[in-house]
């Protein structure tokens, strides 16, 4: 089964992200997960509209950007234009969630919502059907490097229910601490769409950590933990 491999570049160098851009490319990533912080909403701060701009101009790939961000409705139509290929906001940061994802298919890119680790699936009952994405956030947003929260599987399992229920051709992606020891769990449970940074900048050779992800997510039998 083909599975999209997401590479957040929040692991990169970020002092070379055309390197890392290219090195994605060339290494078969689908999509490149571009981490939005505000130090407001995580306690973090990453990049905004205009370096998400650049990275549009230096590749191919779609860009699949994570806004951990508050107050997202006014930011929607910068990130937009700036080039996103699909704009996740989190439902712990968005009141007027149908309105924002109204807002984000407005501009004729995939709309995500993202659910931290003790938000409930059944937060999104009302707009699943609005949804291309749902993320399972594994870790607290914020940071990479973190462990997987073992619970996130049964997680990924009820949010893999809901959709089948509704009858929906949502994805679920799954983001934090993802690596070749639970890829294959991950996906058993439901995900078609997984994010790592640090188990793909932080090794030795990022190409081979790829399709070394790759290979335990897409193996038939789902094999590994
Ligand atoms: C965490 C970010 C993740 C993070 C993943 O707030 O949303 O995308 O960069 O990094 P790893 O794979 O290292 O947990
Ligand atoms: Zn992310």
């Amino acid at each position: 089964m083909k599975i999209e491999i997401a590479p957040s570049i929040l692991s990169a160098d970020f002092a070379r992200l055309a390197d890392a851009l290219a090195l994605l490319e060339t290494s078969g990533a689908d999509v490149v997960h571009v981490d939005v912080m505000d130090g407001h909403f995580v306690p973090n701060l990453t990049i905004g509209p205009p370096v998400l701009a650049a990275l549009a101009r230096a590749t191919r790939l779609p860009l699949d950007c994570h806004l951990m961000i508050e107050d997202a409705e006014r930011w929607i139509g910068d990130y937009a234009r700036a080039g996103a290929g699909r704009l996740t906001v989190h439902v712990e940061a968005c009141p007027h969630l149908h309105r924002t994802l109204q807002q984000i298919k407005g501009h004729g890119i995939g709309a995500g919502v993202a659910l931290n680790p003790a938000t409930p699936p059944e937060s999104l009952s009302e707009i699943l059907p609005l949804l291309d994405f749902v993320l399972v956030m594994s870790v607290e947003p914020g940071f990479p490097g973190q462990s997987f929260i073992p619970g996130s599987l049964r997680k990924v399992e009820r949010v893999a229910s809901m959709i089948a229920a509704a009858g929906s051709s949502t994805r679920i992606q799954v983001d934090g601490g993802i690596g070749t020891a639970n890829a294959a769990a991950v996906v058993r449970a439901g995900a078609r769409s997984l994010v790592a940074g640090n188990a793909i900048f932080g090794a030795p050779d990022p190409a081979s950590a790829l399709a070394a992800l790759r290979a335990v997510a897409e193996a038939p039998a789902g094999g590994g933990a």
